[in-house]
């Protein structure tokens, strides 16, 4: 191993040497991509994070430095320098940008030697994440994960620019906060000098953001890091940054138009392409009704119908059932979609049945004589009227669900992705923005009994809504926005309530008495006291923006150092267990770990 000394400093980054370089000298460093031995002659990819460069040693080549270039292995890390020539017709490669050139190297310094690597770094991996993930440093070397993690900071760049320019004050919340019992469930870090009493890491900034507003910063931006114990998906990290913002004397039109002004500024900025704002809005129950879900993706058709009127009082059970038990009975037609086999559809039931419902109704329309699941059980007119209603021509294939209401929405919703994707129906290089507005503003919980807020505690109900919270209580909407990308919750948030009485209300709502308010959130009624101007915000989940803007399907692609299914960081090997010593000073006994949990 060499020094690494003055004369070894890079003067140019590797990938952006071209033919414009031509006789100059340069120094570069990086890591050796692979090194071509060919006897009298040796090439070396170096790569750095802007991609990769030649270098070429020769006849004319010191042969001290010719030996030493032979010896060079992949991942080794290298400094060269010499003068930049041309390829020569015969040896230009046209797939990468540095390709008419090389370096014929007059100096070149061996700064680490490297073990062969897990896995070859290169482009596009196919080699197991849980392998990569374990060497992420390694796996951060790939071209296209160095993309991702820079676009990331380049995102984050126009966000802090465009909110600066906006008028949006940055402020740090804190990351100790007290535990809060609603939304997800809090990770929790005990105190050492208050034992037995817990701090929570933020699930969002939500309280504090409104704190602020109630000082008077009158907009507040954050790039915040938060952390959910939830289960892990794709689009879900236990830890992850919002891009978060509050605005005071402000209502909804003023918060979509502002995000609207963001996203715009990132697609002429970084997608360098055209976004057209204002974004099409829909109330929830809209995108319930025609997608079965609060965040469709409207790329394509294939929208839900509602026959449940047509079957209330058909012989089929199934159907009849249903609508009687208070659920409905709905339908997605696939165009085209009766060429499916028995196979194919027996896969899509076992599809819905994973989001509860109990099987697929269907109906081919076959030139050749229709065939079906269900139409045994109705009158010929009943059958019409469903094929009249859902516009089933020939050709097509019509796909039922009858249970109750969210069980339909959830399997036909997430059922329309799935045929949508199996057909290739979706323009993947669309990106259809939508706003979904009116949500509901608390959602009951059969399990618990009681009704939960759908946003969060703090947002307000709707004007005209009012008298319904002490008389229907799931029928109030609230005053929260998602923002929505082809299917993917991009964004959400809400005006805020910001009265003593409203919030009271709601605690009442949800089941919180005087005390437990008191207890939970008294420092915020207490500040309700002392003027409160109206209010709201929204925060965009920033992995998620990264991903979709960059076309991606998983979080962990753009996130340095992501964790796994089962929240653990495979390269530092998080959680681990705790000193005993820190433990007693904390004044906490670990009662069970894993391990048993595990043998029980
Ligand atoms: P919400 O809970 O809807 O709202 O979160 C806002 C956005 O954050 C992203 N997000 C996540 N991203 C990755 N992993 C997760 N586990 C995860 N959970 C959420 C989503 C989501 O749309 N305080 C409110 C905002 C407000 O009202 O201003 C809040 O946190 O993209």
């Amino acid at each position: 191993m060499e020094s690494f000394t003055k004369a070894d400093k890079r003067t140019v980054y590797c990938g952006t040497l071209t033919s414009a370089d031509i006789g100059r000298e340069v120094t570069v460093t990086g890591w050796c991509q692979r090194q071509r031995d060919l006897g009298s002659l040796i090439f070396i990819d170096l790569r750095d994070r802007t991609g990769i460069v030649q270098l070429a040693f020769d006849d004319g080549t010191d042969r001290e430095i010719f030996e030493k270039a032979f010896g060079i292995r992949a991942e080794y890390v290298l400094a060269a320098k010499g003068t930049v020539r041309s390829r020569g017709e015969g040896a230009i490669n046209r797939n990468i940008p540095t390709g008419e050139i090389e370096i014929f190297v007059t100096s070149l310094k061996i700064l680490a030697s490297a073990e062969t690597p897990p896995f070859a770094i290169v482009e596009k991996s196919d080699v197991k994440a849980e392998l990569r993930l374990k060497h992420r440093y390694l796996d951060l070397r790939r071209p296209d994960l160095q993309r991702n993690i820079i676009a990331r900071s380049e995102i984050v760049r126009i966000a802090r620019n465009y909110f600066a320019e906006q008028g949006f004050i940055d402020i740090e919340t804190p990351c100790l906060i007290k535990p809060t019992p609603e939304g997800a469930r809090d990770y929790l870090v005990p105190s050492r000098v208050h034992q037995g009493k817990f701090y929570a890491l933020p699930q969002s900034p939500q309280l504090y953001k409104q704190l602020l507003m109630y000082s008077g910063f009158d907009r507040y931006f954050q790039i915040a890091r938060c952390f959910r114990d939830e289960d892990l998906r794709a689009d879900r990290q236990p830890e992850f940054t919002q891009i978060d913002e509050e605005m005071s004397f402000a209502d909804e039109e003023d918060i979509m138009a502002v995000n609207e002004g963001f996203l715009k500024k990132l697609f002429d900025e970084f997608m360098h392409q055209p976004l057209e704002i204002p974004f099409k809005r829909m109330t929830w129950k809209e995108a319930m009704n025609r997608f079965g879900s609060d965040k469709p993706d409207t790329r394509f058709g294939l929208e839900l119908c509602d026959i449940s009127d047509l079957v209330k009082d058909s012989g089929f059970s199934v159907f009849k059932g249903a609508v009687e038990a208070g659920g409905s009975v709905r339908g997605i037609t696939v165009p085209g979609g009766a060429k499916m086999t028995r196979k194919e559809i027996d896969s899509l039931t076992d599809f819905v049945k994973t989001y509860g419902a109990k099987g697929l109704a269907w109906y081919k329309n076959t030139a050749g004589g229709p065939t079906s699941s269900f139409a045994k059980f109705l009158t010929e007119d009943e059958t019409a009227a469903i094929l009249d209603r859902m516009q089933v021509g020939e050709g097509d294939l019509a796909l039922i669900v009858a249970a109750k209401n969210k069980v339909v929405w959830d399997s036909l919703g997430a059922l329309r992705c799935e045929v949508a994707k199996r057909l290739g129906l979706i323009d993947k290089s669309k990106f259809n923005f939508l706003w979904v507005t009116e949500f509901p503003l608390l959602e009951y919980s059969e399990e618990d009994g009681r009704f939960y807020a759908m946003h969060h505690p703090f947002t307000m109900p709707m004007e005209e809504d009012l008298p319904l919270l002490d008389t229907d209580p799931g029928a109030v909407r609230a005053r929260a926005y998602d923002c929505v990308l082809n299917g993917t919750e991009l964004g959400g948030g809400s005006i805020r309530i910001h009265t003593t009485e409203m919030q009271t209300k709601m605690f009442e709502a949800l089941g919180i008495g005087p005390e437990e308010a008191q207890e939970k959130f008294g420092f915020l009624l207490e500040a309700f006291e002392y003027g409160v101007p109206p209010h709201g915000g929204l925060a965009f989940g920033l992995d998620r923006v990264v991903c979709l803007l960059l076309g991606l399907e998983d979080i962990r692609d753009v996130i340095a150092f992501p964790k796994v299914q089962n929240a653990s960081e495979l390269l530092s090997k998080c959680p681990a267990p705790a000193d005993p010593k820190a433990l007693e000073e904390l004044g906490i006994a670990v009662v069970k770990t894993e391990e048993e949990e595990e043998d029980v």
